[in-house]
């Protein structure tokens, strides 16, 4: 293919602006040439930054997805039950495809949108940016050269933060599961992905507990407000909407999770936002009800095994994992990798951030490099570039639903094939 790789972005909130971003910044390798989006402001914010022709700026994916193919890739981020939808009939045109995380929200649609991938031909990748990171290729080419012997059993955590449950999975976009998705499908189908792509075989069944521990109206201290404004209680609120969001503007940070709540970023925006929108509302006072701790049991071809835990009671930080060998054990915390060796009792420390310090974007790289890996494979059509195909997306999502089966039924569960 010559020249950039077009794209047409579907939803141009915090996700589809980030990877129009992309475009901004490595012109010859990508340009946006359409926009789908309702919401006015981030609409012609995108429209206008990358000067989109009027005709291709649409304010939902339906009509987009009616013309004729304009693009050569779409980018799909919109909320996540309303990815199948664009995702199915952007393919059946013949859209190459980067779709966000979750593939969707049920199993069945799921099914469709990796049938809708593989029977177009197109090129397709699901947003798990956690396999593309340097952190995790290293771990991984560790793990496969045999330096820990064969990986028995895996213990992984993902500390979500206090702060990050109550913003995303309380107060935000992410706390009811009628709306978006179940915790694991929402947050830790990264993880699942991520443990299925390290063991490097299929997982065959799950058990799983959790439970929305905390974050319920009958925990609300006495004598506290609805709103954090006008709360009196407040200050010695670890969830506090002052502390998290004025607190971070205050410090001079307005971006993520800041510049979620209202474009205006100033000390006045922040605090309107607060005083009338969903991100002021006290925690123990929202319409949230997906669970704020879970663990999942697993086990793997060859009687392997792995342990997930997710929790929000936690510093914010990145995820902690522990693989045991049959000749040594790997502890990793997303940047250094800790390789202990039983034959010589000693250990070696890799730094994977020194390894590479020069790329940017969130998701330790993550996000830099899937985009890249994308536009890379759209440009040389070569699926092989690409890490979270539709064949292992599904199988690993299939593994989030038999989990979320296994926890409401107090069952085990096959995942199916
Ligand atoms: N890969 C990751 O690590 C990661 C991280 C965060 C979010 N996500 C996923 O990315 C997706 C987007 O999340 P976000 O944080 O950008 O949310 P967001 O709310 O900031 O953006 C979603 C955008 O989609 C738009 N939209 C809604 N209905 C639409 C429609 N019918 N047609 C076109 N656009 C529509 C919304 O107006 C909004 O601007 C979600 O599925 C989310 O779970 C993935």
């Amino acid at each position: 293919m010559g020249g950039p790789v077009k794209l047409l972005i579907v939803g141009a909130g915090s996700r589809g602006g980030g990877f129009a971003g992309y475009a901004a910044k490595y012109p010859g390798r990508a340009v946006v040439v359409g926009v789908a989006e309702p919401r006015e402001f981030y609409r012609n914010r995108l429209a206008e930054a990358h000067r989109i022709p009027e005709a291709n700026v649409f304010d939902d994916w339906q009509p987009a997805a009616e013309r004729e193919r304009f693009a050569d890739a779409a980018v799909i981020a919109t909320p996540d039950a309303v990815h199948a939808g664009p995702a199915v009939a952007l393919a059946k045109k013949g859209y190459h495809m980067l779709l966000e995380k979750p593939m969707a929200t049920n199993e069945e649609d799921c099914r469709r949108i990796a049938a809708a991938a593989i029977d177009n031909g197109i090129i397709f990748a699901v947003g798990h940016v956690l396999r593309y990171t340097v952190y995790t290729q290293q771990l991984k080419s560790i793990v496969d050269s045999g330096a820990i012997g064969e990986a028995v059993c895996i213990q992984h955590l993902e500390p979500v933060g206090y702060w990050h449950q109550a913003h995303s999975f309380v107060r935000g976009n992410w706390g009811n599961e009628a709306r978006s998705s179940f915790m694991l499908m929402a947050k830790s189908c990264h993880d699942l992905d991520w443990l299925r792509y390290i063991m490097g075989v299929r997982c065959l069944r799950v058990s799983s507990f959790g439970s929305l521990c905390h974050f319920r109206k009958e925990h609300k201290p006495e004598g506290a407000g609805d709103r954090c404004l006008d709360c009196p209680v407040e200050p010695d609120c670890a969830y506090s909407a002052r502390k998290i969001y004025l607190g971070r503007v205050a410090a001079g940070h307005t971006g993520w999770p800041v510049d979620i709540l209202t474009p205006d970023v100033t000390v006045e925006g922040v605090t309107e936002a607060l005083r009338a929108g969903p991100y002021g509302r006290c925690v123990y006072e929202c319409d949230n009800d997906v669970v704020d701790h879970q663990v999942v049991n697993m086990e793997f071809e060859g009687g392997r095994t792995a342990t997930f835990t997710m929790t929000a009671f936690t510093e914010a930080g990145g995820r902690k994992t522990r693989i045991f060998g049959t000749r040594g054990q790997i502890e990793g915390d997303g940047r250094e990798i800790r390789v202990f060796d039983f034959l010589t009792d000693r250990a070696q420390t890799v730094d994977t951030e020194a390894g590479d310090a020069s790329i940017p974007g969130g998701h330790g790289g993550g996000d830099h490099r899937l985009m890249s890996s994308f536009i890379s494979a759209v440009a040389n059509n070569d699926p092989e570039m690409i890490l979270s195909g539709a064949a292992e997306t599904l199988e690993t999502h299939l593994m989030v639903f038999a989990a979320e089966r296994a926890r409401r039924e107090g069952t085990v569960v096959q995942v199916p094939e």
